[in-house]
């Protein structure tokens, strides 16, 4: 049982989770993604849209590359759940809602929601108040990746079936882990069943943005330091490449933002469009 006190949802996950909910309120049609369960789960005060990281403006490339990396990550678990993969493992979870979004797909699937203990039981309670409950299919699955622990332990203990593949993937956690806890947690997943897939994304230092992007990521890292969430790794691709080689993982590579904002966001009218700054590892096993 979690100690009441540390029961709270992680301020970063509630952003992100805001970020989505705001594309689908204040972007024009189409929308890149839908999700607004992660604000009914997050319940913020009446004028949550008034926040200053909200301001849809000045925070508009934050919140439309929130929503590509979301839709980029969906895109590719329905493909390999189309391919027969069964399991699907989502690290550093938050405020995540495939489970609840799209729940024709995920009763194909087994999802391992994985993060740390406080944060996942309050969401374990507000799914239930919401009515959401936990399904089967759904495993949460307590963990603290910088605790020297084997999250795969946990993982099976929670019904992962280490002989068959799985999807896994990792949005906005990178950037708050040492190199060595990313490392440790790539080396692990290197031992997957073949046919696995893991999808990554980390930021970037700042020399590689466009020039236009380097204030925000400044002031999105004052506002991290500030509310205790720091970012503390950043990797250039080629770093990233090496660590997942080192890690095991031969196969591997880099997709770009930028990829992503070609893919999902080309013939906007609005102009919405990602700021630079994360890209992705997406590695095969
Ligand atoms: C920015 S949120 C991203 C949430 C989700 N992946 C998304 O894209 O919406 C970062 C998540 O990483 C989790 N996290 C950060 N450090 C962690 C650690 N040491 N162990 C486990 N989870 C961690 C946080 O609790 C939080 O849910």
């Amino acid at each position: 049982m979690a100690d009441q006190r540390t029961e709270a949802p992680d301020s970063t996950a509630v952003r992100v989770a805001l970020w989505r909910a705001m594309h689908v309120q204040v972007d024009s049609p189409p929308h890149v993604f839908e999700d607004e369960i992660g604000l009914r789960l997050a319940a913020p005060d009446d004028g949550w849209r008034r926040r200053p990281d909200m301001d849809p403006l000045t925070t508009s490339g934050f919140r439309a590359a929130v929503v590509a990396r979301a839709r980029f990550i969906e895109d590719l678990v329905v493909e390999q759940a189309g391919q027969g993969v069964d399991q699907y493992v989502v690290l550093g979870a938050g405020l995540d809602t495939f489970a609840q979004r799209r729940p024709e797909i995920a009763s194909r699937l087994r999802v391992f929601e994985v993060d740390r203990p406080g944060p996942q039981a309050w969401k374990r309670r507000r799914l239930i108040e919401l009515g959401h409950g936990i399904p089967d299919g759904l495993r949460l699955v307590p963990v603290d990746f910088e605790a020297d622990e084997s999250w795969t332990e946990r993982l099976i203990a929670a019904g992962f079936d280490p002989a068959r593949p799985a999807v896994v993937v990792s949005t906005g956690v990178t950037m708050y882990l040492t190199r060595d806890a990313t490392a440790a947690t790539l080396g692990r997943i290197a031992s997957f069943a073949p046919g696995s897939t893991l999808a990554m994304t980390f930021l970037l230092p700042t020399e590689l943005l466009d020039d236009a992007d380097r204030p925000g990521l400044q002031a999105s890292e004052e506002g991290a330091r500030a509310s205790g969430t720091p970012f503390v790794s950043f990797y250039t691709p080629q770093e990233m490449l090496a660590l997942a080689q080192e890690a095991g993982l031969a196969d591997a590579r880099h997709v770009p933002g930028s990829l992503l904002a070609e893919r999902y966001f080309a013939d906007r009218a609005d102009g919405l469009r990602p700021s630079s700054g994360e890209d992705l590892l997406l590695a095969t096993i």
